[in-house]
This record gives structure tokens, C-alpha cells and sequence, in this order.
């Protein structure tokens, strides 16, 4: 419940990381609640900052950009706008969206570094971390893999385990794994700034007693679980390139990306009251003012815990969250969607293969939002209360109503006559719901509040055809056109708060039937006697048929591409070449061999000369691979040789074999392909 008596409300949806496209569980999990929160309050007068942004730092975007060999700024680029665009097409009303690669929010993330720094509220210590000794990288967060400690998921990332939702850290892991170049890490001593956790939990705990009746149950036993006993140093530094340099450290060094980005909640809150006019302290500072975070469940310990830490650490009067909104997971077909492993619907698809029918989505995921457990979307089901429940009920109410009042009202809404004790039911009726509605959603059921408009829409539709005007007009015409009267005050009702949940469809409702779309507030009567009709107006809602699912699901089924082709110029992938035989492969003569020297052939721009040691004997081969390797970094790797391929003269030097090489999605990055086996042993 909001605090009433507070004047603005701040409105956090977490920031999606710029690493993919948004996804329907992104939608599901934290942009639709928020989105209809803000709604809400805004339709009850309420000042309200919608803030967002795009997360551009932290090691997903770096292995990304390094996998697809472009630079950190193009990979963000892309999907910031991507991101920004899928979210504004469903309607996702942010005050300001932003993005953490803002310079502004730089300064404001080093301005709080250094503040708490010469507080003397951080400690600097030295410890051992993972670290890749082939790429010479200490391995952070996602840069390494390995098996969880917890639940034994083979394939755990250093900072958490997917499966059992474990934050980790990556000495935690068992058998890890650098994803730089599959080498198992060493432990190696690196200097780091802390934040010491532990010197909040007293306020930390107080914070808890104070939000505790509004806190979700599920959030609520996390924050209890983890303030139970002692906090751990946080590091709140990493040693990578692509971040926000820790003022005064080495380059190297960068701002921990969960230090900074709930930091651009407040940068994009200034840089939005500077636009509008506003004061951003009023938003972010004092009594008068109502903040809540709507995260995904694995981002809770960061919103109530270490930001508020953080924002206690720097004083200044910041006001921690007031309530934290947290959602679980939503599955696709029974299984995790991932962004990484390509597993998802992503939203700009979608807008692809079901245009205009944005709202289709938002009432199939607000109707199984994951509020206390993870929950499934299916395609099927999405079929169904597309069919079921946005046709058949709310489509066909709409309808009706419009198509009967053009018959018997000439066009317009009819004048009533004697209202009815069965009349004065419906209106009771829509006003006990529409309490229902603001009540569920005060609590952040979302759920129980959409399926309460829908029943909006089902008391209309079944008022109408118990009363079946089209058979009593012609003995009752004044009964008759008082239940179209009802009927459009129903659809008024409908047309105001279908605008919270289903925006686009609550726009075409108001336009079909003359309702203002600055009306937020429902009243019996909204629609008077008379009221013209639109008179171009169309169907709501058209059925989806079984084909455009069946579409879908394949489409679920083969999901197997990894996020970096991901609409990575395709295009220029090769054709498929005709299928050989196994005699054909077989006759193939590949070998692991080891580069013993390599130099550059003059005049080229591209070829080195490489001498390569096959156990046996050593062979000259000239390779095109001047642009992608400096000649004296290939000595001592292990690479794959076809050793019975024809000699070729090129460049006046007989080249006695091929080196295998991968091409990355761009065809631009050219990777020796690295065999772990002795000179000479085959490769098969
Ligand atoms: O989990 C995530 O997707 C993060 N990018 C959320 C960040 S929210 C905020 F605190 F910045
Ligand atoms: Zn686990």
C-alpha cells in the first residue's frame, strides 16, 4: 500500500542489462507491474517519477563483445535502443528512460565512491581471486563457469547459480572454468575497495520492522534469511575494462556494476526533473516522498540490502525503499528462459509475428505474473485467453453493444427509462469491483486486479445476454434501450480501467464510445444518453488461429542459436555445401600440431609465414592470419592442420598444409581452433 499522505512516489523498474533483447520474462517479471503501478497512481492524482534505464556495464557485455569481436559501446548501442524501443511499443509509460553509460551518471557513481571512500566508510584490501593465466584476466562474475556448490548445476556462473538462485562468488564454484579461453583459473592477489555490509544490518534491521507489513512474504524471508547473521565485506570494485574507473586507481579498475547502477535510478531521476522543471531531491529524499524498486526475486538482496547500505553510507537525507516488489521467475514451455542461451520470446519478435496485439501479451502475462511462485507461459495458454477470454468475453461485450446501439440508437447511446433493481445491481456491482481493482493493486496483486476488471467485462456481457435486447425491442423497446444504457456504463467503467492494464485496447474503447482519454475516474452515467458513436469503429479482437501458435512453438523448439549471431549479420553467414560422404570426410588427414615460429610475408597483408611442429616432422604453411594474430603471440600454440592437402605456392612459398580456423558471426574475427592433445595426434 502507498503511503497516501506521501507527496511524490519514485517508481523503479530494474535496469535491463544491454547484454539481449527484452523478453517476455522481463516483461512478466518487472516492467507490467511497474507499468501498471504507475498507472494506478497517476490515475488517482498522484505525482509519480517512472524511472528505468538500460544496465551497459558488467561482464555479460564484455564477453559478449569480446565473443562477437566488436567493441562493449556497439554491443550497448544496439540493444539499448532495442530495449528502449520493445518497452515504449507495449506501452511501458516511463517518466524517463536512461541508460548507465550516461556521463552523468559516472560522475554521480564516482561521487558517491569517493564520498563514502573519505568517509572512511570503505576498506581497501588485498585477497586472492580467479585468474585466467592464458588471457592474463582475473575472471569476475560471468567470466567464469563451474559447478555450484549448493545444487551441483554444472554450468553456475561466478556471481550466481541459475538454478537454485544462489549469489556466489567465484572461488565458491567447483571445477571453474574461464569462458575467456577454457583455461582453469589460478588464484592470484588483486587490491579491492569493500563496502563492510555488516556495519548496516542494525539499520538494515530497523528498515525491515519498518516495511515488514507491505513487504511481500517471498521478500520479506529473503531479507529476514539474510540479515540473520553477519553480512560479508562486499567488493564493490572489479578488475575489468569496461565499467566506471574507480577514481584515483589504476586503469583496470572499475566501479562493481551492481555498486553503480541502482546509483543511475537517481541519475535519471535528475536528469528527468530537469527536463519537467521538478526537483529531483523531492523524489529521492525525506518523508514526503515513496520509493519502490520492482525487481526480478534475484535482484532483492541488492535493492534491500546493499543499496540501502549505500544510500545510509552517503547520508545527504536519501531515503531507502520503501517497499521492494519483488517477482519470481517465469518459465517458456516448462523451461528457464535465459537470454544467454538464446531460450526466450524476445519482444521485438513478437511485435514481428503478432503486430498490434501488444495488449494480447500484457493480459496473458499479467494474468499468470509469477507474484508468489514461478509460473509457465505457454503458447497455447496464450491462445486460449486470447480466444477464450479477450474475444469471447471482453471483444464480443464491446461488440455487441456497439453493433446494437447503432441498430436501435440510430448510432448513439439510448436515453434510459426506469432503471431496474437488477440495474442498480451492476452499478453496485462495478463500483465494488472497481474498489476490488485499487485494493488488489495497493498490494501489488496484480493477478487477482486484472482478473477483477475482467470481470467487468464478464457481468456486461452476461447482463446483456440475460436481458437479450434484441428480442424484447420489439414488445419492450423502453426496457430494451435501457439495458444498452447499462450496458455502455459498463463499458465505461471498462474503457477507465482496462486503460491500467490493457492501454491500447482501453484507447480504442474510449474512442469507439466518446470517452475522453484524460477521464481516470468511473462513473455510473460517464456515458450519457445520446452519446455518438464512433462510426468507423472495428472489431477489438481477432481470433488467432491455430497456424500462428503452431509458428511459435517450432519456433520455441529450435531455439538453439546463441545470443551472439543474434541478428549479427546473419546474412553473411555461408550457404550449407553439399553433403560428402564419411569415406569423403575420412579422407581427410587432420593433426594437432604446434606452432614453432611464425613471421609476417613481406609485402602481404595478411599471410605469415607459420612453421608448425606435427610430432613426426615439421612442415612451412601460410596462413591469412596477419590481421587477426601478431606473429610472435602464436609461438607454443596447438593448433589443427590438414596435413594432406595438395602444397600450393603463394607468395613464393610452398605451403605444405591448412590451419583450422572458426569465423565469428561478423566474419571478421578469425580464432585459431586450439586442440588440447600432443603434435601428431589425429584429430577426428
Ligand atoms: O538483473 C539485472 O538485469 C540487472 N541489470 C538489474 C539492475 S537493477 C539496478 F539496480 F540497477
Ligand atoms: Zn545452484
Amino acid at each position: 500500500m502507498t503511503r497516501k499522505n506521501a507527496k511524490t512516489v519514485t517508481i523503479t523498474a530494474a535496469l535491463p542489462y544491454a547484454n539481449g533483447p527484452v523478453h517476455i520474462g522481463h516483461l512478466a517479471g518487472v516492467y507490467l507491474p511497474a507499468d501498471v503501478y504507475a498507472r494506478h497512481l497517476r490515475s488517482q492524482g498522484r505525482d509519480v517519477a517512472f524511472i528505468s534505464g538500460s544496465d551497459e556495464h558488467g561482464v555479460p557485455i564484455s564477453i559478449l563483445a569480446q565473443q562477437q569481436g566488436i567493441s562493449p559501446q556497439k554491443i550497448i548501442d544496439r540493444y539499448h535502443h532495442l530495449i528502449r524501443e520493445s518497452l515504449e511499443m507495449f506501452d511501458i509509460s516511463f517518466d524517463h528512460y536512461d541508460r548507465t553509460s550516461n556521463p552523468k551518471h559516472s560522475l554521480n557513481a564516482q561521487d558517491f565512491f569517493v564520498t563514502l571512500r573519505d568517509k572512511g566508510l570503505l576498506k581497501k584490501k588485498t585477497s586472492e581471486q580467479l585468474y585466467d593465466p592464458k588471457t592474463k584476466t582475473f575472471l569476475a562474475d560471468r567470466y567464469v563457469e563451474g559447478t555450484c556448490p549448493k545444487c551441483l548445476n554444472p554450468e553456475a556462473y561466478g556471481d550466481q547459480c541459475e538454478q537454485c538462485g544462489r549469489s556466489l562468488s567465484p572461488l565458491e564454484l567447483l571445477r571453474p572454468v574461464s569462458k575467456l579461453s577454457s583455461a582453469t583459473p589460478i588464484r592470484k592477489e588483486t587490491e579491492h575497495w569493500y563496502l563492510p555490509l555488516e556495519d548496516y544490518r542494525p539499520f538494515l534491521k530497523r528498515l525491515l520492522q519498518k516495511q515488514k507489513d507491505r513487504l511481500k512474504p517471498t521478500v520479506y524471508r529473503q531479507v529476514t534469511s539474510w540479515l540473520e547473521s553477519p553480512l560479508p565485506l562486499r567488493a564493490i570494485s572489479r578488475d575489468l575494462s569496461w565499467g566506471i574507473p574507480v577514481t584515483d586507481e589504476p586503469s583496470g579498475k572499475v566501479l562493481y556494476v551492481w555498486f553503480e547502477a541502482p546509483i543511475a535510478y537517481i541519475t535519471a531521476t535528475q536528469i528527468w526533473a530537469e527536463k519537467t522543471g521538478k526537483n529531483w531531491e523531492d523524489y529521492w529524499k525525506g518523508d514526503d516522498t515513496e520509493i519502490i524498486h520492482f525487481i526480478g526475486k534475484d535482484n532483492i538482496v541488492f535493492h534491500s540490502i546493499v543499496f540501502p547500505a549505500i544510500l545510509k553510507a552517503y547520508g545527504q537525507g536519501f531515503r531507502p525503499a520503501d517497499n521492494v516488489p519483488a517477482n519470481e521467475f517465469l518459465n517458456l514451455e516448462g523451461q528457464k528462459i535465459s537470454t544467454s542461451k538464446r531460450r526466450a520470446v524476445w519482444l521485438h519478435e513478437y511485435l514481428k509475428d503478432f503486430p498490434g496485439q501488444q495488449d494480447s501479451l500484457r493480459y496473458t502475462l499479467l494474468s499468470i505474473m509469477p507474484e508468489s511462485k514461478d509460473s509457465d507461459f505457454t503458447w497455447k495458454d496464450f491462445q486460449t485467453k486470447h480466444n477464450s477470454e479477450l474475444v469471447s468475453i471482453l471483444g464480443n461485450f464491446i461488440n455487441r453493444v456497439y453493433v446494437l446501439c447503432q441498430k436501435y440508437g440510430a448510432g448513439t447511446v439510448p436515453s434510459p427509462h426506469e432503471i431496474s433493481s437488477e440495474d442498480e445491481t451492476v452499478k453496485h456491482r462495478l463500483n465494488t469491483l472497481a474498489s476490488e481493482i485499487s485494493e488488489h493493486l495497493e498490494t501489488f496483486h496484480f493477478r487477482y486486479a486484472m482478473q477483477a476488471c475482467m470481470s467487468m467485462a464478464r457481468l456486461g456481457n452476461k447482463y446483456l445476454t440475460d436481458r437479450a435486447p434484441w428480442k424484447s425491442i420489439k414488445e419492450n423497446p423502453q426496457r430494451a434501450t435501457t439495458d444498452l444504457y447499462v450496458s455502455a456504463q459498463v463499458i465505461g467503467y471498462l474503457s477507465v480501467w482496462l486503460a491500467l492494464f490493457l492501454p491500447k485496447t482501453a484507447k480504442k474503447i474510449q474512442k469507439m464510445f466518446g470517452v475522453s482519454s484524460q477521464e481516470s475516474v468511473a462513473s455510473w452515467g460517464m456515458i450519457p444518453p445520446k452519446r455518438i458513436l464512433d462510426p468507423r469503429a472495428g472489431l477489438l479482437f481477432e481470433k488467432i488461429e491455430d497456424p500462428a501458435i503452431e509458428k511459435q512453438l517450432e519456433k520455441s523448439q529450435r531455439i538453439t542459436t546463441p545470443i551472439n549471431t543474434l541478428e549479427n549479420k546473419t546474412e553473411n553467414a555461408p550457404p550449407q555445401k553439399e553433403t560428402i560422404s564419411f569415406e569423403q570426410f575420412q579422407a581427410l588427414d587432420l593433426k594437432t600440431g604446434i606452432i614453432l615460429e611464425a613471421t609476417k610475408i613481406k609485402n602481404t597483408e595478411n599471410l605469415l609465414q607459420i612453421r608448425v611442429d606435427l610430432g613426426s616432422e615439421q612442415r612451412v604453411i601460410v596462413s591469412g592470419l596477419a590481421k587477426h594474430y601478431a606473429p610472435e603471440t602464436l609461438k607454443g600454440k596447438k593448433i589443427c592442420v590438414v596435413t594432406n592437402l595438395a602444397a600450393r605456392k603463394i607468395k613464393g612459398v610452398v605451403s605444405q598444409g591448412m590451419i583450422l580456423t572458426s569465423e565469428d558471426a561478423t566474419r571478421e574475427k578469425v580464432t585459431l581452433i586450439e586442440p588440447d592433445a600432443t603434435p601428431g595426434s589425429p584429430v577426428n
